[in-house]
């Protein structure tokens, strides 16, 4: 790595924690100390900025924490850290503690963050944690394929027991910004349907086709349900179901066991890769960076477009915020959000064929 001269490079997680975030930690950590600046960890992300909380880091600090949940920085959302005021202490205290630049682990809320403190001198670069998927700028987002492998498990098991006594769970998952936990997870599970605010569901057509099911002498069906589809939408459909079908039906809300476990290969893998790149683009004198998955490519890209394009995927924009994007911009988000939806629609497709 070309070596730019940094006093010390701060490190903190942010928002909702993930599984993937301590060996992402830990590669930063290590892949600064390699190039012989020193590495400050950041407790409770914003927080810990604004509170001067925070810790030299030694090789040492990060042994044996590959394999573990959770995030050992500890994360919290910082509603201060939004004001003005709260802005300035942080940087304050990136000056008193010679931070020269920030790695922020986390999702888009970590991001503005980084935007923030890169705007009033503090450069930054944020990396994708979230067990959602739901950074609309990145193909992966750390901690997904832990969060999946976790609700495949639980509903393996929810599926034996359905199948002892013929029966119907409605398992509702996580994700409130999108439905990829939902979709990838319903595939791998063999839904008979899943459900999110992204796709079209018609209640009739699920109760047809689970009738049709019975008849074909079919004794277990597993339902997933996005969080996205609202307070209340998974316990209305479980009544629905069983008093449409005949079937007995019962819900599970899987929760924050989603979050929790042991980081998979995947997030191992992604986690490592990712913290290498920030540290790389941070010593080429790069920052105001996110770094993301392009087709399986850790690439990086500017954090305001990112979170442009994020609010403009998910609708978030007016007609007239949309008119002040650049032509340039706006054509390539076009771009961008055309792909990323058929990728969505096409899992979709595939499940609603092969499930019954
Ligand atoms: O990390 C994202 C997420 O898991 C969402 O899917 C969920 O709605 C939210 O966090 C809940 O977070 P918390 O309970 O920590 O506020």
């Amino acid at each position: 790595m070309a070596n730019q001269k940094f006093r010390r490079i701060g490190i903190l997680t942010s928002g909702g924690d993930a599984p993937g975030m301590n060996p992402c930690f830990r590669a930063i950590t290590r892949a600064i100390l390699s190039n012989g600046t020193e590495a400050m960890g950041i407790r409770r992300g914003y927080k810990g900025l604004i509170d001067n909380d925070m810790k030299l880091l030694t090789d040492r600090d990060v042994s044996n924490i590959i394999n573990i949940g959770g995030t050992s920085l500890y994360s919290d959302r910082c509603l201060e850290f939004k004001t003005e005021e709260g802005m300035q202490k942080a940087v304050q205290t990136c000056r008193e503690n010679k931070i020269d630049g920030i790695i922020a682990i986390g999702g888009d809320g970590t991001f503005r963050g980084a935007r923030d403190l890169t705007d009033r001198g503090i450069p930054c670069i944020g990396i994708p944690a979230t067990i959602d998927n739901d950074i609309s700028s990145t193909d992966y987002t750390i901690g997904f394929d832990t969060a999946l492998n976790t609700v495949v498990q639980m509903v393996d098991r929810l599926r034996d027991t359905c199948e002892s006594h013929a029966r119907c769970d409605v398992v509702e998952v996580m994700g409130n910004g999108s439905g990829y936990l939902a979709l990838h997870s319903g595939i791998a599970v063999g839904a008979t349907e899943i459900i999110s605010k992204e796709i079209p569901f018609s209640e009739d057509a699920l109760i047809e086709k689970m009738l049709e099911s019975k008849r074909n002498h079919k004794r277990n069906f597993i339902i997933v349900v996005s969080e996205n589809m609202g307070a209340g939408f998974t316990e209305t459909l479980t009544k629905n179901v069983q008093e449409r079908t005949g079937i007995e039906t019962r819900y599970a809300r899987l929760s924050h066991v989603q979050r929790g476990g042991s980081p998979t290969h995947k997030d191992r893998m992604t986690s490592s890769l990712m913290a290498f790149k920030a540290v790389e683009l941070l010593y080429e004198g790069k920052s105001n960076l996110v770094i993301r998955d392009n087709g399986g490519k850790i690439e990086s890209l500017d954090i305001s477009f990112a979170l442009d394009f994020d609010k403009y995927y998910k609708g978030k924009f007016t007609e007239e915020q949309i008119a002040k994007i650049p032509e340039k911009d706006l054509k390539l988000m076009e771009e961008m959000a055309k792909k990323r939806r058929e990728q969505f629609m096409e899992v979709y497709r595939v499940n609603s064929v092969i499930s019954n």
